[in-house]
């Protein structure tokens, strides 16, 4: 076979053999197929696609490119949780110790952030001890422990998809549904659980900006999930916005924990009971959608996710006395009001813009080289269809410096303000099963 007639054969838009595809993966990994070959290849499926039964193989033929997981040693139906990454988003928080107090194991492997978006990993840290580096053994006992263990990505987890991504970063081929399908999905394979709930993220912080694309990114993982031996249920939802208030690392762990004492942060509660009953559902615990709902919202209301989250926290070596007191946790030297000179209705937000202005005062990384700072970030006072007046504060800024003039510039502008009233935004477009 030549790689040639490969690229050739999907530039004309046919579809590739299975062979052609674990041809292509396994040369890849070798070395003996370049990067311009496999540019090219990419370049040709951004244009003509592929269908879900090459979308399959590609997915699979990247999960047996390195280590898969073997979570046997874990009782209990494992069910994983996958966010396609949004601003301000500390869903697995609340996920993880709720769906934990329901018995079902969550083994969680997270990464790191970068770009306008945070990692799992860097919000954890800003827990005082914390130790996101466990060993295999530690990992699964903690899990049969607590029901819950989140630990940094470890072990060569489709490395293939490692290799094909960087290339697609840099040749403008990331943006394309059944490469960014595959990818996603090949690692969550290789992590090992029966079962995955996918929040595929849509709007102007999310990948997919449109609900069409984000309807056929979920349709597309969740095909590849069940085709490959994993119940998958894909849940759509809205990324206009920034999730809750918080953006940052310790800011948003605090929200998390505001959520799991019972404050009614509305869009990320109701974010969160949604993930949870799709978990618990695809696990057996609970029969039915308002039959999960039902239990979740109690086992919150009455403290045992909280006291969950507390278990695993303290299991990994986290100092538990800031939950108690959550003032204890990282904070910044500097808090700065933006406000605005309009009087009117919030329209749209740029969640995207809101995370740069995040990752500019040091709560993210522009290079994976930055340092994350722990204690800077963004709180919210004003989301769509709230109503501002002159002078009204938007945001405040978190910071380590009064130098940020330029993150003031980014927060107003991220806020459209117009004269009618709007309606708040919805939270859950749609489930895919
Ligand atoms: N996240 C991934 O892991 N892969 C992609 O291709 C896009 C987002």
């Amino acid at each position: 076979m030549r790689m040639v007639d490969v690229i050739a054969k999907k530039r004309n838009g046919l579809k590739l053999s299975e062979t052609e595809i674990k041809y292509f993966v396994e040369q890849y990994m070798t070395g003996d197929i370049p990067d311009y070959q496999a540019s090219a290849l990419m370049m040709a499926i951004y244009f003509q696609g592929m269908d879900q039964e090459e979308t399959a193989t590609l997915t699979k033929s990247m999960v047996d490119s390195g280590d898969t997981i073997d979570l046997s040693k874990i009782n209990g139906h494992k069910v994983d949780k996958h966010s396609t990454g949004g601003v301000g988003d500390k869903t697995t928080f609340i996920v993880g110790p709720l769906v934990a107090a329901a018995g079902i194991p969550v083994a969680k492997m997270s990464g790191r952030g970068l770009g306008h978006t945070g990692g799992t990993i860097d919000k954890l840290e800003s827990i005082p001890g914390f130790k996101v580096e466990l060993t295999k053994e530690q990992f699964i006992e903690n899990v049969n422990n607590h029901k819950l263990s989140v630990v940094g990505q470890t072990g060569n987890l489709a490395p293939a998809d490692k290799k094909l991504y960087a290339l697609r970063d840099v040749t403008a081929t990331v943006n394309a549904i059944p490469l960014i399908a595959s990818s996603i999905m090949s690692k969550k394979i290789a992590s090992g659980a029966d079962s995955i709930v996918l929040d595929v993220k849509t709007g102007s912080g999310a990948f997919m900006k449109t609900l069409a694309d984000s309807r056929k990114l979920a349709q597309e993982m969740v095909t590849i999930g069940n085709q490959l031996d994993r119940r998958t249920v894909a849940v759509i939802s809205d990324m206009n916005q920034p999730l809750g208030y918080e953006i940052g690392n310790a800011n948003e762990v605090k929200e998390a924990v505001r959520v799991l004492q019972g404050e009614p942060v509305e869009d990320l509660r109701e974010l969160a009971l949604e993930l949870a009953a799709h978990m618990t559902i695809l696990a057996g615990v609970y029969p039915d959608y308002d039959k999960a709902m039902e239990q979740l919202e109690r086992l919150i209301d009455e403290g045992h996710a909280l006291q969950a989250f507390k278990d695993f926290i303290k299991a990994q070596n986290g100092d538990i006395s800031v939950i108690e007191n959550l003032e204890k946790l990282p904070t910044s030297f500097y808090h700065i009001d933006v406000k605005t000179t309009l009087n009117g209705y919030v329209h749209e937000m740029n969640a995207e813009t809101i995370g740069v202005a995040a990752m500019h005062l040091g709560a993210g990384r522009a290079t994976k080289e930055d340092k994350i700072n722990h204690g800077v970030g963004i709180t919210l006072h004003k989301k769509i269809g709230d109503m501002v007046k002159e002078n009204d504060i938007l945001a405040t800024l978190h910071a380590d410096t009064q130098n940020v003039d330029n993150v003031i510039e980014l927060i107003q502008q991220s806020y459209q303000i117009g004269e009618k009233q709007v309606k708040k935004n919805k939270m859950i477009y749609d489930v895919i099963k």
